[in-house]
């Protein structure tokens, strides 16, 4: 395996807290990837999800698009976003993490950390922008690039803003593109999602509006479960900042149980959208879901995943499933989209099905799993854009 192109590892000197960054490569001088923040983070977990962002990256590539795909990055701190401490943490990580962010690394957020608190921090840190390093090459300038950002998160859709929706929405077509494969019935199709943040709330908005049935839905207070089918959109409009369920709303059949139940529960389809490493061998034998859509980073451990296949359960893998976000934004910064929910949701439409379509027949024709059919896809892509953007090699300096 490859090592990394930049690994960071940073002690907070108030908390004694860890935080990091990994840059698994550059293209064109940039990387882009998330930012999280949860206890227990730690320097193997960023640099797993570091390799996924260089393999998102180029999957969604299609031949014209503006928007050249960057190389993959991630940075993480081992802090839970609950402590009173986050905002401190974050803060003091963006100080010093600001040479990077400013010239090589494009962030954003991820599992615990919303972008509009990014935004704030980063701004009273002086960072214009947590993807300023990628502007610099939008071919009409960064401000153009950020009025265009601008217009787009700051639109709403159905009480959730555009920003939120756009990840889980990609999630929903894919898991809509591997119910076809498999010639499965939306309708009839039994839903669990494991996380009801950005990914997980939007995941199950588009699916229940698809006509499945969401059964099952994950908070890190417990699991909501409700064989007829949960009412996703008031426990979404409802739910905390922190993606946390309001259980006062919950309807007459629904009942809570652990949140570690969420794999037990009778389904067809299951959503890993929260932390990573979810799915592990001790696990396998209870899952009844014949696909899994991995709308979380690295939800599933090697073992478990060749296990799963064994039994013919699908699972489509990170880097395709969760993309819409990463892809999305680069899309509306570089000018690909406009900054509309249509053309948003229309673009993500139009490259995820067909997508995993690709993903799932390739893995069927030639015998492999769909992770490594989606990686030799994403291989190919890579190959391709670096032959035709020469300026596109690892460790090339930012242009200026
Ligand atoms: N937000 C993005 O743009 C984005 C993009 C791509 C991938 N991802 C991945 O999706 C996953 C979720 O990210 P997010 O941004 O939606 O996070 P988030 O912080 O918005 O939401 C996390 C959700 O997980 C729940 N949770 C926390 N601990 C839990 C536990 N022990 N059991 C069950 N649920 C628990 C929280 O209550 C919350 O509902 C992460 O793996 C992230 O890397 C996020």
């Amino acid at each position: 395996m490859s090592t990394s192109y930049l690994e960071v590892t940073w002690t907070d000197d108030e908390t004694g807290m860890k935080g990091f960054v990994v840059i698994d490569r550059l293209s064109r001088g940039v990387a882009g990837g998330g930012l999280r923040m949860r206890k227990g983070c730690t320097l193997d977990e960023v640099r797993d999800l570091a390799r996924g962002m260089t393999l998102k990256e180029t999957v969604v590539y299609t031949e014209g698009d503006r928007y050249i795909p960057l190389g993959g990055a991630k940075g993480g701190i081992d802090c839970d976003p609950y402590d009173p401490r986050a905002r401190g943490v974050l803060a003091r990580w963006a100080r010093a993490m600001k040479p990077l962010i400013e010239t090589h690394f494009a962030t954003g957020e991820d599992f615990g950390v919303r972008q509009e608190f990014i935004d704030e921090v980063f701004a009273e840190e002086g960072i214009e922008n947590s993807a300023m390093a990628g502007y610099r090459l939008v071919p009409d300038g960064p401000d153009a690039a950020r009025a265009r950002q601008d217009e787009a998160f700051g639109l709403v859709v159905d009480g959730v803003g555009l920003g939120e929706l756009v990840g889980g929405y990609g999630v929903a077509e894919c898991t809509l593109a591997a119910l076809e494969h498999r010639g499965m019935d939306v309708e009839s199709a039994r839903v669990v999602v494991q996380g009801f943040g950005s990914m997980g709330g939007a995941t199950a908005r588009y699916i229940a509006r698809a006509g499945a049935r969401v059964v099952g839905i994950a908070d890190r207070e417990g699991l909501v479960h409700n064989p007829d089918g949960l009412d996703v959109e008031t426990l979404l409009l409802t739910r905390d900042g922190f993606g946390v369920i309001d259980r006062t709303r919950l309807a007459p059949g629904d009942v809570q149980l652990l949140r570690e139940d969420w794999l037990k529960v009778d389904a067809d389809v299951l959503v890993p959208a929260a932390m990573s490493y979810v799915i592990t061998p001790d696990d396998v034998e209870h899952i009844t879901a014949s696909i899994v859509v991995e709308a979380a980073n690295v939800a599933t451990l090697v073992d478990a995943e060749d296990w799963l296949r064994r039994r013919g359960v699908i699972v489509v893998p990170d880097f395709v499933a969760n993309v819409g976000t990463n892809a999305w934004w680069w899309w509306v910064v570089f000018g690909d989209i406009a900054p509309t929910a249509d053309a948003s949701f229309a673009k993500l439409s139009s490259v995820l099905r067909p997508l995993t379509r690709r993903v799932l027949e390739r893995a069927d024709a030639e015998g492999l799993s769909p992770r490594e059919a989606a990686t030799s896809i994403s291989h190919e892509v890579r190959a391709d854009v670096d032959a035709h953007h020469p300026r596109t090699v690892r460790g090339t300096a930012v242009p200026a």
